[in-house]
């Protein structure tokens, strides 16, 4: 059966090589104020169905045994947004990560956090501080949740702590390789995405994980985030495992 022009999603999943699938896949959740504003809604309906999206792919993800997911929820940037519209998404935070604490456990979630999220509001960081300590044992699948993250900054600050380092006597410059600088960022210890999602038809990073992303294959799609389901996913993956990476190598 087909729908909305996708192969039925069993049929998706069975086709696909359950050991070829990414470790680490990473999404930019956008398109939700496009989703909300396409019925008639406000934008705050669009990011509470992409916040139950979020969910769904979770789930799935975990399923299929991916190890780590990683998704982008509020940008160092989000902030020029409306007044009105950052506190929607903060208390729409706030309220998924209380309610949806019990299930991520229930999951295996082990949920983290990257970017500064120490400079979220207070309840947002204690509902954060909550959940993260909740699912901190946890270890079927990795939920890093990208919250006022930049790329950018996230290099400014690993470049603050080396050079501190150096101050201090520390660290010699030229011990400095790709590994050390891996090792101070937010993502320190996992390993780069394989797969980076783009939803609702943009072409651009939007400042997301700069240095984690040299050799990651990028899926632009059209589809809205919200709308991104279980069938998308499937042929995303597939898409990935069609994929030949040659990491600049010649694959003969
Ligand atoms: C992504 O959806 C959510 C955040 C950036 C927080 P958008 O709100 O950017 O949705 P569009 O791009 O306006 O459709
Ligand atoms: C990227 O979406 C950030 C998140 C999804 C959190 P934006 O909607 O902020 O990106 P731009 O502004 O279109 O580049
Ligand atoms: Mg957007």
């Amino acid at each position: 059966m087909v729908k909305d022009g996708l192969p039925e999603e069993e049929t998706l999943i069975r086709m696909l090589d359950r050991k070829r699938l990414p470790v680490h896949l990473a999404v930019i959740m956008d398109g939700n104020g496009r989703w909300a504003e396409k019925r008639g809604l406000p934008r705050a309906a669009g990011h509470r169905a992409g916040a139950e999206n979020l969910r769904e792919v979770v789930r799935f993800c975990a399923e299929l045994g991916i190890k780590y997911v990683t998704a982008y929820a509020f940008s160092t940037e989000n902030w020029k947004r409306p007044r009105a519209e950052v506190d929607q998404l903060m208390a729409l935070l706030v309220e998924y990560l209380y309610k949806e604490l019990d299930e991520m456990d229930r999951q295996g979630v082990c949920l983290r956090a990257i970017g500064s999220p120490n400079e979220l509001p207070p309840d947002a960081r204690q509902a954060l501080a909550a959940a993260l300590e909740c699912t901190r044992g946890n270890s079927r699948i990795i939920v890093n949740l990208a919250l006022n993250y930049g790329g950018r900054r996230e290099l400014v600050e690993a470049i603050r702590r080396l050079g501190a380092e150096i101050k201090a006597g520390r660290l010699e410059p030229g011990e400095i390789d790709e590994d050390t600088v891996q090792s101070y960022l937010y993502t320190a210890g996992i390993p780069d995405p394989d797969l980076l999602i783009r939803p609702a038809g943009e072409y651009r990073l939007s400042n997301f994980m700069l240095w984690q992303l040299a050799y990651t294959e990028f899926l632009m799609t059209p589809v809205l985030w919200p709308d991104f389901g279980r069938a998308h996913l499937a042929q995303a993956l597939l898409e990935f495992q069609r994929r030949e990476r040659r990491y600049g190598g010649l694959n003969v």
